[in-house]
């Protein structure tokens, strides 16, 4: 991943595809060759193995929910797993994988506080039972222009914002995540301001789509992806889906999101996927496929959503340019 320093000194990234998937794919190759050739103890060769980084998941049962059945064909779990943004565990797509098998991912608690009746701290088990688990399988598109097709498991946020019983004041909902300079070397780069945060507007959260993440391709989340419990979104921006939630805030205000804080002009609240609005610096009209991204491989269109109409009389009256 490129990064570029901006006037106000915040770190932005270019988009990925600056650094194609070929190049880096090359890159780790020749990493491993070099280790083949100078290194002889297998542990090593181990280390820069990509399979190796894949976390071999816990096993977690889900019934597949037929709503989100999808035609596109699912991404290969060793490119969901080693190709991540997870700034908290670097910059570079690869860095993650490797460095978030640090994250402790029990004992895990999460509060969830503010503008409502019951604020209740659970822990990551109790989540795990507050909803039977459901499979999904959701395309995800990357603000940078690339995308997959992940079968997740969880159940729909709403499960969760009913137990806490929201009152009038609630008008966005809030997902801060897990900020540890112990177990997250990325924290001492200035990339953003710590914690990730993001945000919903209260309807968007109670939408049936947004999905409370704890797992994918019938496995526990692997660390990479947000574990232990994350936010799925995928009608929106990839950056939206804060990894690793510790806390949710129902609250008056919008709340202050990382990336909006960080480049207002480019990533805004809403960042629904709309191939209409380009990002400042690049096109959102196109999106590769991670899979279908050798040499000569076409790109594809971004649909309006993210092609999830379902969500479209959300945003009725609302001029989509401005509130982009
Ligand atoms: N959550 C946290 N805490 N930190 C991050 O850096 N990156 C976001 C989002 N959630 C990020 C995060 C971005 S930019 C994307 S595209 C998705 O996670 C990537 O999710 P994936 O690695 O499962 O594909």
């Amino acid at each position: 991943m490129l990064i570029k320093r901006s006037p106000n000194g915040i770190d932005l990234p270019f988009p990925s595809e600056i650094t194609p998937r070929e190049v880096f794919e090359a890159r780790r190759s020749f990493i491993k060759q070099m280790a083949l050739g100078s290194i002889a103890g297998a542990g090593l060769l181990e280390m820069v193995n990509r399979e190796a980084f894949a976390q071999a998941g816990q096993k977690l049962a889900a019934t597949p929910n037929k709503s989100y059945v999808l035609m596109d064909k699912q991404t290969a779990y060793k490119d969901a797993t080693t190709y991540n943004n997870y700034y908290e565990f670097g910059t570079d797509k690869e860095e993650p994988a490797g460095l978030a098998s640090t994250l402790k991912t029990r004992p895990w608690t999460i509060a969830i506080e503010g503008e409502v009746a019951k604020p209740m701290t659970l822990d990551i088990d109790s989540l795990l039972k507050l909803a039977p688990l459901e499979e999904r399988v959701y395309r995800l598109r990357c603000v940078e222009g690339w995308s997959m097709v992940i079968p997740w498991i969880g159940y729909s946020l709403s499960s969760l914002i009913r137990k806490v019983e929201p009152n009038s004041n609630a008008k966005f909902v809030e997902f801060v995540t897990l900020a540890d300079p112990k177990q997250m070397p990325g924290i001492n780069s200035r990339v953003l301001k710590w914690p990730y945060v993001e945000g919903l507007r209260i309807d968007e959260a109670n939408h049936p789509l947004a999905l409370l993440a704890v797992g994918m391709y019938g496995q526990v989340l692997p660390n990479q992806n947000g574990a232990p419990v994350r936010i799925v979104l995928p009608w929106k921006y990839g950056f939206k889906s804060a990894k690793s939630i510790v806390k949710i805030r129902f609250v008056r205000e919008q709340p202050q999101t990382a990336w909006n804080r960080a480049a207002p002009r480019e990533y805004g609240f809403y960042s629904n996927v709309n191939p209409e609005v380009d990002h400042p610096r690049w096109s959102q009209a196109m999106e590769r496929r991670i899979g279908e991204d050798g040499l000569f491989a076409k790109k594809r269109k971004t649909l309006m959503f993210n092609g999830y109409n379902e969500v479209a009389s959300l945003y009725t009256g609302m001029d989509l340019k401005k509130f982009f």
